[in-house]
């Protein structure tokens, strides 16, 4: 798992696993930023941590090189970017197409990258949501293989609307992980998503904590 901030996707991961509901290992949480709060997360649980920092790289390829090389170093099955808040390069992220998710604070295919929230609000849009999809070289463009939706309220500003939003974000990415764990997801070059061997029409919903068709 890759993480910039606070990690609290990563908390609920780990909640779901001690749970009994999330059949994985972490093997590996890494971040740009030494004083992530995710990194106190992973050390309290035993997960074993690195931090690199791109200050100490001559470019972004040279630092993502050097990232999935410890990635791939670890063993990991499959990369969770949880508010991992850097583009990653196209040629370095390759070998992993297919095997790593991001979770984004919108309802994809909009409001790829920042502020999405703000967005949401200033475009006067009537719901607002969390994707989960696989990573490819277009930033926030992979196929989408879940989303959670939540209506805007009146009075909602930036803080409220991704505080609510966040408690969402902490079922989608658990549910999708579990259908990853059963082996149930692939990615269908180009851009699609097979669930159980089937492609998808449209992401799955998350309705009452389930992953709907
Ligand atoms: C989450 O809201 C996640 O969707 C978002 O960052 C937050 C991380 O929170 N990700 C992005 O904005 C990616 N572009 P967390 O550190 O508490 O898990």
């Amino acid at each position: 798992m890759l993480a910039s901030g606070r990690g609290s996707n990563l908390q609920a991961l780990i909640a779901a696993r001690d749970a009994g509901q999330l059949p994985v290992d972490f093997v590996l949480v890494g971040s740009d930023k030494a004083g992530a709060g995710a990194l106190d997360l992973a050390r309290d649980a035993g997960i074993p941590t690195f931090t690199l920092n791109p200050k100490d790289f001559p470019s972004r390829q040279a630092y993502d090189f050097e990232l999935f090389r410890r990635l791939d170093a670890s063993g990991a099955d499959m990369l969770v970017l949880a508010g991992f808040m850097r583009i990653i390069d196209g040629e370095a992220l390759k070998p992993w197409v297919g095997r790593m998710v991001n979770i984004h604070p919108s309802l994809l295919p909009k409001y790829r990258g920042l502020h999405t929230h703000r967005r949401a609000l200033e475009a006067g849009d009537a719901e607002h949501g969390a994707s989960v999809h696989y990573v490819t070289a277009e930033l926030d463009g992979g196929p989408v293989i879940a989303q959670a939706r939540i209506a805007i309220q009146p009075g909602d500003d930036e803080h409220a609307l991704a505080q609510r939003l966040l408690a969402h974000e902490h079922q989608l990415l658990p549910a999708v992980l579990r259908l990853v764990a059963a082996q149930r997801l692939a990615l269908l070059p180009p851009d699609g998503v097979a669930l159980d061997g089937r492609a998808l029409a449209a992401p799955l919903q998350l309705r009452n904590g389930e992953l709907v068709d």
